[in-house]
């Protein structure tokens, strides 16, 4: 029975308070967690307050709901409580930076109350041998840099590694040896929020850059290392023009889907996020049918880890995968059942970071136990490693 929840404010990675829970159980377990926050938010997630305010709410709706009332172990009642607590589908009362915090806080407890690791607790037993793979962002620009690259991510995706650790540092090599070419070319620069280089060039130029990276650590590694984007479609569309913005190249919607089935083909992607506007579920089934059987078109702004948004995707053959990001819907109970459905029609779970993010390591559990293909979460940086080094550790069994 959960028996104490407190709510702080502490820092997250750009500098910006979230929200920090704690939850007791009447057994002794213990639970902490963090919410992350974007930059690049899809329109249609859930809300974070400001922290004040959604610290204050959660406190008087949400806790009373929790403390003496739920089993921390019963992960639906907590999230039922949570939601009920809050009466909105956005979580516009108590915020989803508090909700989030509160739901993956209990789940920790959970797992501690069990003296069992938390992705064991989240369903982990009867995974298979697999890890996901990390997908690593090496440069970047969008909302998470000025002045730096139109497309948000350039990602390594280390495809051919044979263990999670040798994928960490592989992109890790890839984010290093990006540096190394930057500086050759008098291209130095400071990185953006993820702790991706954010040099002042063109796209053309990044994917050139990118390309010797990859292939020079590939050399060194002796396994495939692919490229995957991240275009943040929302973030450059026009919606008053109808078009595609890349500061002075502006395409319309039908240009944008042939340059990015090109993109494609060109730089053989593994991975394409968001390559148009969240509101075109339209123009997503076209270029999935005409790109995605081997690439993976992943839907973030457009599905923002919500199951009625991924269930018209999937009516309508848009996209073939989708990025899960707890905070952009609220819940664990929520978060799971995207991936639930997703898996079950075909459309390939993501587990992702924001842009700002904590030393919090839940999503690395959370990509374990749901045996998710991939994991984006940075290559480098203490946010970043902080996850991937939790990898490690669950891939070794420590
Ligand atoms: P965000 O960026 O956390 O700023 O939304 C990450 C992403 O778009 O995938
Ligand atoms: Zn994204």
């Amino acid at each position: 029975l959960v028996t104490d929840v407190r709510l702080r404010r502490v820092l997250d990675s750009r500098g910006n308070p979230t929200v920090e829970a704690d939850v007791r159980t009447e057994s002794g377990g213990f639970g902490r967690a963090k919410a992350p926050s974007g930059a690049s938010t899809g329109e249609y997630e859930a809300i974070e307050l400001p922290v004040g305010e959604a610290i204050a709410n959660a406190r008087e709706l949400a806790i009373p709901r929790l403390v003496g009332e739920v089993y921390a172990g019963n992960q639906r009642d907590i999230d039922a409580a949570l939601r009920g607590a809050d009466g909105t589908d956005d979580f516009s009362q108590i915020g989803a930076n508090s909700a989030v915090a509160i739901s993956m806080a209990a789940a920790k407890a959970a797992a501690d109350v069990l003296g069992a690791p938390l992705f064991q607790h989240l369903g982990g037993t009867f995974r298979g041998d697999t890890f996901p793979t990390p997908l690593g962002n090496v440069v970047g620009g969008g909302e998470h840099a000025a002045d730096a690259t139109h497309i948000q991510e350039f990602l390594a995706a280390p495809v051919g590694a044979p263990s999670v650790e040798e994928a960490v540092f592989a992109n890790a090599a890839v984010h290093a040896a990006v540096g190394d070419v930057l500086d050759e070319r008098g291209l130095a620069c400071g990185k953006g929020d993820e702790g991706a280089w954010a040099p002042s060039i063109e796209d053309e130029q990044a994917f050139d850059i990118v390309s010797e990276a990859t292939e020079i650590v590939e050399d060194d590694v002796g396994f495939e290392i692919g490229i995957g984007l991240d275009i943040a479609g929302a973030e450059l569309y026009d919606a008053e023009e109808g078009v595609y913005r890349y500061g002075e190249t502006v395409r319309e919607t039908d240009e944008q889907l042939a340059y990015i089935a090109e993109l494609v083909d060109e730089h053989d992607l593994v991975y394409v996020e968001d390559p148009i506007d969240e509101d075109d579920f339209e123009g997503y089934a076209e270029l999935t049918a005409r790109v995605g059987t081997e690439t993976l078109v992943c839907g973030d702004d457009l599905f923002v880890t919500n199951v009625d948004r991924l269930e018209r995707g999937i009516e309508m053959g848009a996209a073939n995968s989708i990025l899960i990001k707890p905070n952009q819907i609220g819940t664990l109970s929520d978060t799971v059942d995207a991936v639930e459905r997703a898996r079950r029609n075909g459309y390939d779970p993501v587990i992702s970071h924001r842009s700002g993010e904590t030393e919090d390591t839940t999503i690395a559990h959370l990509a374990v136990a749901t045996d998710a293909p991939f994991i984006k979460t940075g290559a480098v940086g203490g946010e970043r490693t902080a996850k991937l080094n939790e990898l490690i550790r669950i891939e070794h069994n420590a």
